[in-house]
């Protein structure tokens, strides 16, 4: 049962991942000159909404994401009866890092931050139906010191938590032949790198124009 629990984890993480670049290429469209990026990520913006295709894939997005930290409990509630129970045996304490640790305290500041994150444009544009200027609500938000500082720091739990995620999520997925253990691992720390950093320096140059 807790190899179920960790593969429906590691699909949905690996979904999410995909979401996550495509999120992220499209919002590097926000470092292009104002005005240019004004007209390229409002029209990027209005395609996405007028496409049934990427609503269905919205929703399965979201579904990911509610999965994905329903699995993640239960796993970690599992791993740590386990780990008391044969505590002498395991020991995992002194042989694993501290991410592999407290992945669910970083998810769950994650999860802090997409609710945070939905209020201010989700909610917006989806609910509210303010959907005429995106670029000048991304713009206008990344100019409040605070909401920079919370976009920012996001960037912190989420290369921490892609950087063990996504090797352990191969690994589930029994992807992790001793032959490539280095490589998953090397690209894991990669990928997490590009995307925190990625997600950290678009509200700075905002901020910045
Ligand atoms: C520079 C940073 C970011 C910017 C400017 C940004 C911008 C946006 C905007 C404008 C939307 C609404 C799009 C629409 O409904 O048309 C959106 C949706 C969303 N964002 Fe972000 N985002 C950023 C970072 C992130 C990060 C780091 C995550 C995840 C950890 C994330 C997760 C999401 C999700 C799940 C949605 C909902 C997608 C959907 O409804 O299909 N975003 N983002």
């Amino acid at each position: 049962m807790i190899i179920f629990k960790k593969t429906i984890l590691a699909l949905t993480g690996l979904f999410i991942c995909i979401f996550l670049v495509a999120h992220l290429g499209a919002n590097f469209l926000l470092l292009l000159p104002h005005e240019t990026a004004r007209t390229c990520y409002n029209a990027y913006s209005a395609a996405l909404r007028s496409n049934p295709f990427i609503t269905i894939i919205a929703y399965i997005n979201y579904l990911c994401i509610i999965f994905h930290v329903i699995y993640a409990i239960l796993v970690t509630v599992k791993n740590n009866k386990s780990r008391n129970e044969h505590y002498e045996m395991n020991r995992s304490s002194e042989n694993s890092s501290w991410t592999s640790q407290n992945m669910l305290l970083l998810g769950f500041l994650i999860l802090g931050f997409i609710i945070i994150h939905m209020a201010n444009f989700w909610y917006k544009v989806k609910i509210l139906h303010q959907e005429d200027d995106l670029y000048q609500m991304v713009f206008d938000l990344f100019h409040e010191p605070l909401y920079l500082i919370i976009y920012v720091a996001a960037a912190i739990p989420i290369g921490l938590h892609l950087s063990h995620g996504v090797q352990s999520a191969f690994k589930t997925l029994g992807l992790y032949h001793h032959k490539y253990i280095r490589w998953i691992a090397k690209f894991s720390v990669m990928f997490a790198w590009i995307t925190g950093l990625g997600f950290a320096i678009i509200p700075i140059v905002v901020y910045f124009r």
